[in-house]
């Protein structure tokens, strides 16, 4: 099975990823809690993170909370997020950007 390493900015420590595995699983799976959770389902955004590097495949994600501009920006909810290779990403609770 393959292994990827997720890079969180601001942490001084990195969290392995498996292929398969969600983004939000892999850092609670290793004791992260650089990441807000709530629903794990894709629905209530408090998951929101920013991919910086790195390739991902996403499953369905609220529209309210991740609009198609935001999805350009690398801006998903980390439970939607299926990593398919290293990731370098930023916890995103509120972008700067977003309306509210
Ligand atoms: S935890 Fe609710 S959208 Fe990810």
């Amino acid at each position: 099975m393959k292994k990827y390493i997720i890079t969180v900015l601001g942490q001084d420590r990195t969290y392995p990823c498996y292929e398969g595995q969600r983004l939000l699983h892999a850092i609670e799976g290793a004791g992260g809690d650089c990441i807000r959770v709530g629903c794990r389902e894709g629905g209530c955004g408090v998951c929101r993170v920013k991919i910086h590097s790195g390739e991902y495949e996403t499953g369905i994600m609220s529209k309210a909370h991740i609009g198609e501009e935001e999805k350009k920006q690398g801006l998903v909810l980390s439970c939607r997020v299926y990593p398919k290779g290293d990731l370098t990403v930023e916890p995103a609770p509120k972008y700067k950007n977003r309306q509210e």
